[in-house]
């Protein structure tokens, strides 16, 4: 997502809303390499766990001509799918820059590729979370519409200074979000479907809670940056989310402003559950216990 809330000048090469040419030319063998480890991977997992949006974003785009995708060759599609393009960056952008792009349906993605040691986890939004991860869902018009009312929404909440609620919202459900199917739980959450350990954990494991999505119970529950999920919110379907959302929030956000978080592994008495985790997974330590 973004950093932090103040105007920064954009880096030296970068434009005045921060975007970069996304350079495909000069993208090495071994970077063309590493996408196409991390799409194999991914595209023989996701179907049975990513929904149905999802896996047909994916094909709609062809994000898998070998190698890293190109930008111009994506953009004509999903323009004419949904009206959304994908522009990249040099990697995290300020929030109102972020929130900028996202109101006029540009997706800013870290235009650089991990590194060989990171195939299964880094903390920063490279070009395989970012066109992997983000933009399949972006060719599903309920779901594009929804990212462009957040990008009003986050302008908004930064001006009413409720930024840190609205930022949950994004991370329980953009991020890592999953969604209820005839045909059982599945993932959502760009978070979730660009990261092979988390796609198995997010459904597989019992360890975290799967709870039903409330508007104001998400923004009110603090998320991790640094391991896999402790609870994981559920939406019913893509319509309610993007329904859940087209309220007025003022009135929410200055309820929130007294509002106790609610703790991260916390269930609450109105909490529909799917699944009541047994946090092993965390109690034990997480990643820091399970790392090579
Ligand atoms: N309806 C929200 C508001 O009034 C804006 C919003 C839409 C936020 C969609 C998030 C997602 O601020
Ligand atoms: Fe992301």
């Amino acid at each position: 997502m973004s950093a932090d809330g103040f105007t920064a000048a954009p880096p030296p090469g970068a434009r005045e809303d921060w975007t970069i040419d996304q350079g495909w030319a000069d993208y090495t063998p071994e970077e063309h390499a590493t996408w196409d480890i991390l799409y194999e991977r991914q595209a023989a997992l996701l179907p049975g766990y990513a929904c149905d949006e999802f896996l047909h974003g994916l094909d709609a785009l062809n994000l898998h001509r070998g190698g890293i995708p190109n930008f111009d060759e994506i953009n004509p599609e999903l323009k004419r799918l949904t009206g959304w393009t994908v522009v990249a960056v040099p990697g995290l952008v300020p929030d109102e820059v972020f929130f900028d792009h996202l109101a006029n349906r540009r997706f800013p993605a870290g235009q650089f590729i991990r590194k060989r040691d990171q195939l299964d986890y880094l903390q920063e939004p490279d070009i395989f979370h970012d066109v992997f991860g983000h933009v399949p869902m972006l060719t599903d018009p309920v779901f594009a519409d929804y990212m462009e009312a957040y990008g009003k929404g986050g302008q908004r909440a930064q001006g009413l200074g409720r930024l840190q609620n609205l930022a949950r919202l994004y991370w329980y459900t953009v991020e890592f979000g999953l969604l209820e199917t005839p045909k059982g739980l599945r993932i959502y959450g760009a978070g979730i479907v660009s990261s092979r350990t988390e796609s198995i954990f997010a459904l597989d494991d019992p360890s975290p809670n799967r709870l039903g999505f409330d508007l104001v119970r998400t923004m009110r529950t603090p998320y991790r940056i640094d391991d896999f999920q402790q609870v994981y919110f559920v939406i019913p379907s893509l319509q309610a989310l993007l329904d859940a959302t087209l309220q007025d929030f003022a009135p929410i956000y200055a309820a929130l402003e007294t509002a106790s978080d609610v703790p991260i592994d916390a269930i609450l008495a109105e909490d529909r559950v799917f699944t009541a985790g047994t946090q092993a997974y965390a109690a034990g330590g997480g990643r820091l216990a399970t790392a090579d």
